[in-house]
């Protein structure tokens, strides 16, 4: 019997597109502006044909102005720049995405970094990095952000003192979330593969991220009593019960024996995933409002 809360990622997402599609009537009504979103995506592949798809289909939800530009999979990488130089002096254009992995002969540290910082949806230029990292005004990575939204929504505004761990230190998910969460006054680990006894240091925390990529990872008796858990992992497994060759998604954390323990955690799927799209357009509303000298409004 499961004890813990379940936080509806969908649901969440849902409200803060309604919210976002709100503040882009108001601003256009008030400015004459409407915020564009630019997507980049080099080849063919077919995850992330879909998610772009989803991406174009929830901008124009929300009354912004959606813009794709897909490239062949052989764009040499001048190429891209020169695509990306283009959005960057397009006054239409108030967020830039480009869509990740890029092709392997192409070096996307220097296509990530020639995005204009304040145009940086993603939240990925270094120069971002650096803001967030800190405490300036910075474009911040969106599944990080979206996990804080999520957690705040759960334990209420003020985190101060609470103790979290976040499980990865990749640079778009647990870099950015720790970072957030410093912010946000918790006492921050972030752990490793590297780390010793990983189920000790994890049994500490009040809120636990986890963003491993490794399935059903973290345990429930990982988990300390009433803590808030934070599923970031999507990796797919073979699902034999489904039929032959079916697989199924999980995330990084054991659902059924961390929902035991936890006080609240995040399904996989349906809990962080579903909130990336949304606070991409959250982003580009703030770039928009940026731009346009405007104060962005709080979503
Ligand atoms: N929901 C979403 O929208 C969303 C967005 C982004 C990513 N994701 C998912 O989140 C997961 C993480 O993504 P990522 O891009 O951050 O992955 P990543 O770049 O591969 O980083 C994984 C991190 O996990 C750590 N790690 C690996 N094995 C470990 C172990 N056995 N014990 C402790 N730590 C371990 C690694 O440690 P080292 O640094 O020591 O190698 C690394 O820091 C993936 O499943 C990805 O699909 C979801």
């Amino acid at each position: 019997m499961s004890a813990a809360k379940r936080i509806d990622g969908k649901a969440f997402a849902q409200g803060l597109r309604e919210r976002i599609a709100l503040q882009v009537a108001k601003l256009k009504a008030d400015t004459g502006v409407t915020p564009g979103l630019a997507v980049v995506l080099v080849g063919e592949d077919p995850a992330s044909e879909v998610y772009v798809r989803n991406k174009a289909k929830q901008t124009a939800e929300c009354g912004m102005n959606s813009f794709t530009h897909k490239l062949n999979e052989a764009v040499s990488e001048d190429d891209l720049l020169a695509k990306v130089a283009q959005l960057n002096a397009d006054p239409a254009v108030h967020g830039i995405l480009v869509q990740l992995p890029l092709p392997g002969h192409m070096d996307t540290a220097r296509v990530i970094n020639a995005v204009a910082p304040a145009k940086d949806v993603d939240g990925f230029h270094v120069i971002n990095a650096g803001r967030l990292m800190t405490g300036q005004d910075a474009m911040v990575p969106c599944t990080p952000l979206g996990c804080v939204m999520m957690i705040k929504d759960t334990l209420g505004q003020d985190l101060s003192g609470l103790r979290a761990v976040i499980v990865g230190r990749s640079n778009i998910v647990g870099k950015p979330m720790a970072q957030l969460l410093l912010n946000e006054n918790c006492t921050v680990t972030i752990a490793h593969s590297r780390t010793r006894d990983l189920p000790e240091e994890c049994r500490r925390a009040d809120i636990l991220v986890a963003a491993v990529g490794r399935p059903q990872m973290i345990k429930g008796d990982w988990i300390k009593p009433g803590a808030c858990v934070i599923d970031v992992g999507i990796n797919r497994v073979a699902a034999p019960e489904k039929g032959e060759g079916k697989t199924r998604l999980v995330g990084d954390v054991d659902f059924d024996s961390a929902a035991e323990v936890a006080g609240a955690i995040t399904p996989v799927p349906g809990g962080v995933g579903p909130m990336t799209i949304a606070v991409l357009l959250a982003n580009t509303l703030t770039a928009c409002c940026r731009i346009a000298g405007v104060e962005p409004p709080r979503v």
